[in-house]
């Protein structure tokens, strides 16, 4: 009995993730990510915390950022994350994440860094705070994955070059120091495609950033009158004609909020070349997005006011995450070379 137990232990995979707490958890970190940790707390050793540094390298406002940590907490626990299955954190909790960080930079060079995707996006986007936070944004997420040593990292399409990075730090360590102590962490949604949710206005992804998004936290009215809004066009100009990306997009969040059903019913409409169906489709991803959307909401209220359960939260979480993230960085110091008197 206590082999099976130690034998099951073993095969446990270390899961990490995080989220940047810029705003409001929208449809895109839940079926980007969120529905990923749900699942995978069940199982593995799960780390999930909330990406406060991060968060810096774009929105450093004092007088939000504790707004913004307060309602991804309890947006976490609404969703279902459970502190009694996985390590719930604060990146800023964690200093031994920083140090870990600053060891990692020892690898990273210049050139990869600026040629990363994130960083050339946000230095068009905002072209007065190009800071050097920005710029090693992917080591300091290495730091976040390599201080648990993660397995699996469950997180959207968008952060996929960033785990390519990740993995280049850990080989270049285990290289330079000549053992294999990183493992190379893989960005996972079970076997599949990693997911990309699009905005409503036909533009590509859903993000804070891009304003297109619906929050988990939307009243159904607001929701209705966003999914109203999508853009859409007088409908298809013949039968089985290619669908036009904004098209495209309604039928990729129908695809995660409805049935299967739904979704045939509406792409046999589109195929056979039909018009004026628009609004039946919207009617119902308004519908199918507001039964997911209002149980979490619901959750959301009552945990945000409960102070003293999220202090508690927090302090335990950061203690574990702590103990875990401690033994990491004795290792690695004594990897490198870092020897006390
Ligand atoms: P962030 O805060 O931008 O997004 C959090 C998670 O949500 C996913 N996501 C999406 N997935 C599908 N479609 C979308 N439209 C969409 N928008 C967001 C993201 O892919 C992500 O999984 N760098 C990370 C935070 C981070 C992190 C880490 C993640 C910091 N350290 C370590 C994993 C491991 C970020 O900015 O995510």
């Amino acid at each position: 009995m206590l082999s099976l137990h130690i034998k099951i232990f073993d095969s446990m995979k270390t899961v990490l993730s995080g989220i940047r707490p810029t705003g409001n958890l929208h449809l895109g970190n839940y079926y980007g990510a969120m529905i990923n940790f749900l699942k995978m707390q069940e199982e593995n050793k799960c780390f999930f915390f909330i990406a406060d540094w991060h968060s810096l390298t774009t929105h450093p406002d004092p007088a939000l950022l504790h707004v913004n940590v307060t309602n991804i907490l309890s947006e976490y626990l609404a969703c279902g994350l459970d502190p009694g299955k996985a390590t719930i954190y604060i990146q800023s909790d964690v200093p031994e994440i920083a140090e870990l960080y600053l060891l990692l930079s020892m690898l990273a060079y210049v050139g990869e860094l600026e040629k990363t995707v994130s960083f050339k996006e946000k230095a068009r986007q905002n072209p007065d705070n190009v800071n050097a936070g920005l710029f090693t944004y992917p080591v300091l997420m290495a730091a976040d994955i390599l201080i648990h040593n993660a397995d699996y990292v469950p997180v959207g399409k968008d952060q996929e070059q960033h785990l390519e990075m990740t993995r280049n730090y850990a080989k270049r360590f285990n290289h330079r120091y000549g053992i294999e102590y990183f493992k190379q962490p893989e960005a996972y949604n079970f076997g599949q495609e990693l997911i990309k949710i699009p905005g409503l206005d036909g533009s590509g992804k859903m993000g804070k950033s891009e304003g297109n998004c619906i929050y988990l936290i939307d009243e159904p009215k607001t929701i209705e009158k966003k999914v109203k809004g999508a853009l859409t066009d007088s409908g298809p100009e013949g039968p089985n004609m290619p669908k036009p990306d904004y098209i495209e997009n309604l039928f990729s969040i129908l695809k995660v909020v409805s049935t299967p059903e739904v979704v045939a019913h509406y792409d046999h409409l589109w195929n056979t070349g039909e018009t004026k169906w628009y609004g039946s489709m919207k009617k119902q991803l308004a519908e199918d997005i507001i039964k997911v959307t209002t149980p979490i909401r619901e959750r959301i209220h009552s945990i945000k006011s409960d102070t003293v359960y999220l202090r508690k939260i927090q302090k335990e979480g950061a203690e574990k995450a702590r103990e875990s993230a401690g033994k990491t960085l004795l290792e690695v110091r004594k990897i490198m070379g870092f020897k006390s008197f």
